[in-house]
């Protein structure tokens, strides 16, 4: 499906956000290994969190459905069934990775596999600290998708882990918790700690030494009930479209705004854009707010490799926010781009030169020069949801018209964006099909 965009007169509206895609994956997988009812309210009703849900049937936990991102599973203190197949997380690495870490200690064998796209990326990083542990879990040649993973008996292990990954630091900690004796891991920078303040939620004893985490496995968690903080990497495109388009102002309602997760705001905030937060206040262990974006003129900035862990899913639109400011951006410490949905370094500079900028990729750093004239483009997303949605938001506020090919790769993480981004610029986007109609 394709999207034509035409330039926006206005983009205003309000959104109550829908459920924070990485904690709704770790509500699933914690819900699945706890002992009793895990209820998620505002759970994200993307196709990533489907395929973890869909894991968790596979293995014998039932999931009811109760509408609106009301979700109830019944956790059976770990004791799941043998999948009858492979497990498919189709593009879901988050699915795929956490799920390593929860089956490494079953007394089965599971085969997890996703799409085209998944079997690029990369899973030495979750089989070796598993492996650390006693796990056996081996990828395919090349280090890729599929996943074997010879569950067993595991014991406690030092790991230091040479990515900052919020999958990776999760899939370990899954398996420590159901491994003999204690375990350590260290990561270079910190990443999101979401499956930290959940797993503590649920009961588990995890502790800081340094900027170590320290378990004591075995440790058994209790289902609890969640309302799922609001996604501010989907938020951010609705917050980026009022920034860019003139006269825009848009307002989302309860958006997680984890310190390890904020990091498109601090950004923003920076470039001079007029930002604020409300009633900040928490959900789940977690700090949400109330978030207002205006039209802002926009300048240059520099993105420290510190940064970018916290950042990491917006990069894109904040490299295409940074093509409409004045000035020349530079984003430093971009590699793991490389290994997303795509490869989003080289994707994000191609999508500014379509649009007529001016981005290169310098080794691991992206220079993006602003202030040069654009115009709308027709761009292919790669199936990359990401990128569909930033080049959706830049389409907006350019003049031309934009066309975005497989635009319904969007519905991985955020199915509710092209239908409110087109309420809220009264009409500027259309479905390509039913333009003719
Ligand atoms: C995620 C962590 C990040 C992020 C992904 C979701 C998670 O990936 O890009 O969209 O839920 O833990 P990495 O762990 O590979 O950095």
């Amino acid at each position: 499906m394709d999207y034509r965009i035409r330039p926006a007169l206005r983009f205003r509206g309000r959104w109550p956000a829908a459920g924070d895609k990485s904690i709704t994956h770790r509500a699933l997988l914690c819900g699945a290994l706890a002992e009793g009812v895990t209820e998620l309210r505002n759970a994200n009703r993307g196709e990533d969190c489907a395929r973890t849900r869909a894991l968790v049937e596979a293995l014998g936990i039932q999931v009811e459905d109760l509408g609106r991102g009301h979700l109830r599973l019944t956790g059976r203190g770990g004791r799941f069934r043998a999948p009858a197949g492979p497990l498919d997380a189709g593009g879901s690495a988050t699915t795929l990775r956490l799920a390593a870490g929860l089956l490494a200690a079953q007394p089965f064998e599971t085969v997890l596999d996703g799409d085209a796209s998944l079997r690029r990326r990369p899973m030495a990083r979750v089989a070796e600290p598993l492996a650390a542990l006693g796990a056996r879990v081996t990828p395919a040649d090349g280090g890729t998708p599929p996943l074997r993973v010879q569950g067993g008996a595991l014991r406690g292990a030092a790991v230091a882990s040479p990515v900052a990954s919020g999958q990776v630091k999760t899939a370990f900690l899954l398996a420590a918790l159901q491994a003999a004796g204690e375990s350590r891991f260290t990561e270079p920078r910190p990443s999101r700690d979401h499956g930290e303040r959940l797993l503590a939620r649920m009961g588990a004893v995890i502790a800081r030494d340094g900027e170590t985490l320290v378990l004591a496995g075995p440790q058994a968690l209790r289902g609890v009930s969640l309302a799922i903080p609001g996604d501010l990497s989907a938020a951010a495109f609705l917050l980026g479209a009022a920034l860019l388009v003139e006269g825009g102002s848009v307002v989302v309602r309860g958006v997680g705004i984890n310190p390890t997760r904020d990091g498109f705001l601090r950004i923003v905030e920076r470039m001079g854009g007029r930002l604020a937060a409300y009633h900040p206040r928490e959900e789940a262990g977690e700090p949400v707010a109330d978030l207002l974006a205006q039209h802002s003129r926009l300048r240059a900035v520099e993105v420290a490799p510190d940064d970018v862990p916290s950042l990491i899913d917006e990069l894109p639109l904040l490299a295409l926010l940074a093509a409409r400011a004045t000035g020349t951006s530079r984003f430093h410490g971009l590699g793991e781009l490389r290994v997303k949905e795509s490869d989003r370094l080289a994707g994000t500079a191609d999508l500014i030169a379509a649009f007529g900028g001016r981005a290169r990729v310098e080794a691991d750093s992206l220079v993006v020069e602003g202030g040069r004239p654009l115009r709308g483009a027709e761009v292919d997303p790669r199936g990359d949801h990401r990128l569909a949605m930033a080049a959706a938001v830049l389409g907006l506020a350019v003049p031309g018209r934009t066309v975005v090919r497989g635009a319904e790769c969007a519905a991985a993480s955020f199915p509710e964006f092209f239908s409110l981004a087109r309420r809220f610029s009264g009409g500027a986007l259309t479905q390509a099909a039913a333009e003719g109609a």
